[in-house]
């Protein structure tokens, strides 16, 4: 398995990948995964990541989206493992190469959305160094149409810059 930057020679490989994901699940890329417009989504290194078997295989795909204008210095984290191969460290490994990039690219905050519900997702950000940001009540809509809460988790770059920095460790922040 590996970690490689979304190119258009991955397209089909990922189109396989939603089309295995249940429609639960594709609500957290909140884009549109049709194969047209994975075939228009940029290959610019540094926003889009899939987790690939040796066989090429996506497993999980990640998206780090720069918000703009104002919030231009804040970028939302998107994360979907496949569900066969949850459990086994992609979607950690992902979280972590997107936020060490975000950082290296100057970014000062990372969000993420998390189902109120999924405490252990919610740990595995806590772990990462996210911190709570917000409850977003009854925010969305389950499977079986019952509204749910929201947490959304912020990373911010410059505290932990700043806090790594106090007990010089701050060249760790240029490892994947
Ligand atoms: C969140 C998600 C990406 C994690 O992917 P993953 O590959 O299973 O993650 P990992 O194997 O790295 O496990 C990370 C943590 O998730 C939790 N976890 C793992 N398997 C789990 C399972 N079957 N059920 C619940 N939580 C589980 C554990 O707390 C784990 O922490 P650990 O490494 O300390 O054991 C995946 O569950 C997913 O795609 N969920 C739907 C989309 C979503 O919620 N995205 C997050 C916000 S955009």
């Amino acid at each position: 398995m590996s970690i490689q930057d979304f190119t258009p020679g991955h397209v089909e490989q990922l189109t396989a990948f939603f089309g295995r994901l249940p429609e639960s699940d594709l609500t957290f890329i909140k884009e549109d995964v049709t194969p047209a417009a994975l075939g228009a989504w940029p290959a610019a290194p540094g926003q889009r990541w899939v987790d690939v078997d040796d066989d090429g295989t996506v497993n999980g795909v990640a998206a780090l989206l720069r918000l703009t204008s104002w919030s231009n210095h804040v970028a939302e984290l998107r994360l979907v493992v496949d569900p066969a191969t949850r459990g086994r460290g992609i979607g950690r490994k992902l979280a972590q190469h997107a936020v060490a990039h975000a950082v290296r690219s100057g970014l000062l905050k990372v969000v993420v959305e998390v189902p109120a519900a999924q405490e252990r997702i919610t740990e595995m950000f806590l772990d990462l160094g996210f911190t709570g940001e917000a409850l977003l009540r009854d925010h969305f809509r389950d499977l079986n149409g019952q509204l749910q809460d929201l947490i959304m988790l912020a990373y911010l770059s410059e505290q932990t810059f700043d806090a790594l920095s106090a007990v010089g460790m701050a060249d760790m922040m240029g490892d994947d």
